[in-house]
């Protein structure tokens, strides 16, 4: 059986990313902080059919990268590492504190980063692996201003760029795909405490979908996934029309009543 490795398997995305990959047949290692959720959702995986490892650990940690890294290195081997985690903040820059933007750094940039360099050494050596880095939509140019959330997430999509189509990876016969998901149903925008008001139903895409789709694209060899046409026109309009319009029409967390 393969073995996936899924950051943030409790909730939202990851969650959808366990349940999908345990139907494909993987058995799974679940990373999240709560040990509460890692019981449940592997239970829930067990009756499945998976054998599910889990690992509590708090991913913007020296030490909680560091249990997921030892894990990577280990066996059973990792064939697919997905790294899901990834927070926002609902405050504008000069409001949320410098810790909390540390934090969020950490989490969307440093433990993929970290993880990434453990798996993919680990593939490299065994020829054979793929890594999906979720980013977002939002990390194409500035959907959010007083934001840091799409810099980390334009990190994502350049470090999985540069990395997928390197000699050094495609030689190896490793895959990396970055997934670039819209506005998705989970729960990340009331942990973060970001009204769900907007944008309309219709733009609202379901975990299961996307992650439908990143597995396929994975499966194929696409770099940069975006799932729905809404988010594809949305991803050709942020690389293609001047920067100066899309600054204009984006949502500015800093005004009083964004
Ligand atoms: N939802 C969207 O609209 C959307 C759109 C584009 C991109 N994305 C990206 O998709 C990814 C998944 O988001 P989601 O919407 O599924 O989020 P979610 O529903 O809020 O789930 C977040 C998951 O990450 C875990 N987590 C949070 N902080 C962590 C930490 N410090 N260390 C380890 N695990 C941590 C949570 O469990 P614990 O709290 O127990 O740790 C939970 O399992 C993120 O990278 C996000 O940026 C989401």
């Amino acid at each position: 059986m393969p073995t996936a490795l899924v950051t943030g398997a409790t909730a939202g995305l990851g969650s959808a990313f366990a349940r999908h990959l345990a139907a494909q047949g993987y058995d799974l290692v679940l990373v999240a902080r709560s040990e509460t959720d890692l019981k449940e959702r592997a239970e829930d995986l067990r009756e499945q059919g998976a054998e599910v490892e889990t690992i509590p650990a708090d991913l913007t940690t020296d030490e909680g990268c560091g249990a997921v890294t030892e894990r990577l290195r280990a066996a059973p081997a990792v064939d697919l590492l997905v790294n899901n985690a990834g927070i926002g903040h609902e405050r504008p820059f000069l409001a949320t504190g410098i810790a909390a933007e540390e934090r969020l750094l950490d989490l969307n940039i440093r433990a993929v980063l970290r993880l990434t360099d453990a798996a993919l050494t680990a593939m490299t050596e065994r020829r054979a692996g793929a890594i999906l880095n979720v980013a977002s939509v939002a990390g194409l140019g500035p959907a959010w201003l007083s934001s840091t959330y799409p810099a980390s997430k334009a990190w994502i999509i350049a470090f999985t760029e540069s990395l997928a189509s390197s000699h050094q990876v495609t030689s190896a016969g490793v895959r990396m795909t970055a997934l670039l998901p819209g506005y998705t149903r989970t729960e990340f925008h009331q942990r973060a405490g970001i009204p769900t008001t907007f944008p309309p139903p219709w733009l609202w895409l379901s975990a299961d979908d996307v992650v439908r789709t990143a597995l396929k694209d994975l499966e194929k060899g696409t770099v940069v996934s975006i799932p729905s046409l809404r988010y594809k026109i949305a991803a050709w309009g942020l690389r293609h029309l001047p920067r100066s319009l899309s600054r204009a029409v984006a949502w500015d967390i800093s005004k009083p009543a964004h």
